[in-house]
């Protein structure tokens, strides 16, 4: 089933909303391409290589503030997975190709909803310097 965008996706941190947008955007065409069909595991690079860069981003920023809830391992374990099943279906294991994007929903559901979630509250009260990537500064 589809993935639909929802205000209950919507942190407030511009860059995290858009890259979780873009993070539907590929599960959605990835469950409408058969694992079979020659275009998926270049869409599946893709989609790792988006996902890679959408962790990294929050890891950074998690490590700027450190972040007492970094949630680095959760992040390192989905991109563990999704490597895995990249492997897998080159191998011809269409199977787990599809599961993946079963799957991911869910996990995204709960991810954004808890851990992503406090990692926005923590960034937006404590006054983080999207533009720089950078802790607030006290002035002095
Ligand atoms: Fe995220
Ligand atoms: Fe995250």
């Amino acid at each position: 089933m589809a993935m639909e965008w929802s205000e209950r996706y919507v942190l407030g941190v511009a860059r995290m909303d858009e890259t979780h947008r873009e993070f539907i955007d590929f599960c959605n065409e990835l469950t409408a391409i058969e694992p079979g069909d020659a275009s998926f595991l270049e869409r599946l690079d893709a989609f790792i290589e988006h996902t890679a860069a959408h962790f990294d981003q929050e890891n950074r920023w998690m490590e700027a503030v450190n972040f007492p809830s970094c949630h680095r391992e959760e992040h390192d374990r989905v991109l563990a997975v999704a490597h895995e099943v990249r492997q897998r279906v080159e191998k011809g294991d269409l199977f787990l190709g599809r599961r993946l994007f079963e799957e991911l929903p869910a996990w995204f559901n709960s991810h954004v909803n808890t851990m992503d979630t406090m990692l926005a509250l923590h960034l937006k009260e404590s006054g983080f310097d999207f533009e720089n990537s950078h802790p607030p500064q006290n002035g002095n």
